[in-house]
């Protein structure tokens, strides 16, 4: 690769046009606001908001507890399995002109069984736009299935009952929502299990939290990959063995700043962790709510940090290595940026 002559000028050109993984998008993120309206029409529910405009005025987010209070209110729209299928194909069709070719979605599905939708209905819609992702955009696509772990241990496990009869449509689980105040070993027992079931590990931790989180999601949760992370960089020995085990730390740039975690761009410690040799990804994380899909995440943190053309092929490339597709296919799409870089 001949990353000096690629001049600074063509580096958001190069952004957009190369091939990516998102590892990192809660599905009901993607939920835009007109999507809701349409929705809450669909089935008939009363939004607390007048129109668009209003709630989109509502996205103002102080931290992670403000947003989840909004983006659960949001979600309360989807009740049939086409609305789960609908939101799928309307993130698809987003990314696929993102140029994503892998994605791993995150889902919440106690956000929905707790509302009285089956979890039959949740995984049958979302199953379903996979599966056409791949026939409409030849866009690999996969379910993670989230506990929130501001609900109980026991909450999680009958969560994890109802899911097992659908054990082949996920491939692994995350732990997300609020993350202050629960900490990953309240999970241990639940993550234990799905290890036995052979389920990936992932878990947000080091968004909110603090480094202590991203190391008992390590060595408590065994976590593969780490849900942002950012706050690694508080802790230089957590830094330096999160490079030297090569653990994936899936970043969201845009959230991290609409979440108040940083108070600008600037200030993201994202090109920091390439630099400490961390394997760092770019990811949307709701994008619906945090002003961008995953192409402008990557467009917006290289319009305000140092970060060059090599670091655009590292992140991307990045993304396949830390995914959960196999060695093949992770194979084809490093060819397929390496084209887009010679
Ligand atoms: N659920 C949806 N987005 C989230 C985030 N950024 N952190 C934790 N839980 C979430
Ligand atoms: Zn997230």
């Amino acid at each position: 690769m001949t990353f000096d002559a690629i001049t600074p000028d063509r580096v958001p050109a190069l952004l957009r046009a190369m091939p990516k993984a998102e590892l990192h998008i809660h599905i009901e993120g993607s939920l835009e606001p007109e999507l809701i309206f349409r929705l809450a029409q669909r089935n008939g529910i009363a939004l607390p908001y007048p129109s668009v405009a209003a709630l989109r005025a509502a996205y103002a987010f102080t931290d992670l507890q403000s947003f989840l209070d909004v983006y659960y209110a949001g979600a309360s729209v989807l009740v049939c399995e086409d609305d789960f299928f609908d939101m799928g194909m309307a993130y698809f069709a987003r990314a696929a002109a993102d140029r994503v070719v892998h994605a791993e979605l995150f889902f919440d599905p106690q956000t929905h069984t707790g509302r009285g939708v089956a979890f039959a209905t949740v995984i049958g819609g979302l199953s379903r736009a996979c599966a056409q992702a791949t026939a409409a955009y030849g866009i690999d696509a996969s379910l993670i299935m989230c506990f929130l772990r501001h609900l109980s241990e026991a909450a999680a496990f009958a969560t994890l009952e109802q899911a097992l009869p659908y054990r082949d449509n996920f491939i692994g689980v995350g732990l997300d929502s609020g993350e202050r105040g629960n900490p990953p070993e309240k999970f241990a027992r639940v993550f234990a299990r799905c290890g036995e079931l052979g389920l990936h590990r992932v878990a947000h931790a080091g968004e909110e939290g603090p480094p202590a989180y991203i190391e008992a999601a390590l060595d408590v949760l065994h976590a593969e990959r780490i849900d942002h992370g950012v706050r690694c960089t508080e802790d230089p020995a957590l830094v330096a063995r999160l490079a030297r085990d090569r653990v994936p730390l899936t970043v969201c740039p845009l959230s991290n700043v609409k979440l108040c975690v940083y108070p600008d761009l600037a200030h993201h410690p994202l090109a920091r962790l390439l630099d400490a040799g961390i394997r760092a990804t770019v990811n949307s994380d709701d994008p619906a709510y945090f002003g961008g899909y995953v192409s402008q995440n990557f467009v917006d943190a290289f319009a305000a940090l140092p970060l060059t053309a090599r670091d655009a092929y590292t992140l991307a490339r990045n993304g396949f290595e830390a995914s959960f597709a196999t060695d093949d296919r992770k194979r084809g799409w490093v060819g397929q940026l390496d084209a887009v870089f010679a």
